[in-house]
């Protein structure tokens, strides 16, 4: 089945979209396994999933969460690091016991075993439920960059420069960004029962087009998503901008 499309007017209308979808999945599985990933896009996200938790419109309390990459050698006291991230826009604010909480840890001294026992341990979660993904501009995913087998799991990458650049800045990503990375394979991405993609802004909008309209292909691997059979991808109009489709309009659709 092809990736549900929605498109809207900006990124608050997005979060609110999005946080319905997560409420919907707990409606049905308080005990959810979640895949949550760290970038700009989703700070809207996290902070409508915050006030969404203490109007007590969600309960996330029973949830388990996998974090999808960190960089490697930083600590998770470092601003930077994905772990940092993660505890500033959500569990500080959320409280899930920490039991409940898995990082991928970028500083593990055996960087091949922490890979294994990360997809160890989320096969042990009983998989994904709802995994939650950006996209680089690039067509990245969690920290797969173009090249990335579709089948693979758990490991080590070395960041591309646009990536580094994205995320560091121009200048900074050339002398003190990481170099590499731990991610999540494509292949644990695709195991996932529920999956969905936010894009938002005219940076975006190349990826995109290639993640829908190209042929599945490892030059772009958020292309793998074609090949799931439950995905929705919210996207803003900077976002659809090159779309083919959307210029005979995708309708805006409701939540079920
Ligand atoms: C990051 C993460 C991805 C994220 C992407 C987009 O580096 N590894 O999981 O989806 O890049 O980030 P942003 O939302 O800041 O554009």
């Amino acid at each position: 089945m092809k990736p549900k499309v929605i498109i809207f007017e900006d990124a608050q209308e997005i979060s609110k979209y999005a946080v319905e979808l997560i409420k919907n999945e707990l409606d049905k599985k308080s005990n959810l396994v979640l895949g949550l990933p760290t970038g700009k896009t989703v700070i809207p996200i996290y902070s409508e999933l915050v006030k969404a938790h203490e109007e007590k419109m969600v309960n996330l309390s029973k949830t388990k969460v996998f974090d999808l990459d960190e960089y490697i050698g930083l600590k998770p006291e470092q601003k930077e690091s994905f772990e940092y991230f993660l505890n500033k826009n959500l569990f500080t604010r959320i409280k899930i016991p920490e039991k409940n909480l898995n990082f991928i840890k970028g500083t593990a001294i055996n960087l091949t075993k922490e890979c294994e026992e990360y997809e160890q341990k989320i096969k042990k979660a009983g998989g994904i439920d709802l995994m939650i993904l950006g996209i680089g501009a690039n067509g990245h995913i969690a920290f797969n960059e173009p090249g990335s087998p579709f089948d693979s799991r758990t490991r080590e990458i070395i960041l591309t420069y646009s990536t580094k650049a994205a995320n560091f800045g121009k200048i900074y990503s050339l002398i003190k960004a990481p170099k590499r990375a731990l991610t999540i394979g494509i292949a644990t991405i695709i195991e996932s029962k529920k999956i969905i993609l936010i894009a938002t802004g005219k940076r975006k909008a190349k990826a995109v087009k290639e993640t829908l309209e190209s042929p599945p292909n490892t030059k772009c691997p958020a292309s793998a998503l074609q090949n799931h059979s439950d995905v929705t991808i919210l996207l803003d109009k900077a976002a659809a901008n090159l779309l083919k489709e959307k210029k005979d309009g995708i309708p805006k659709q409701n939540l079920n």
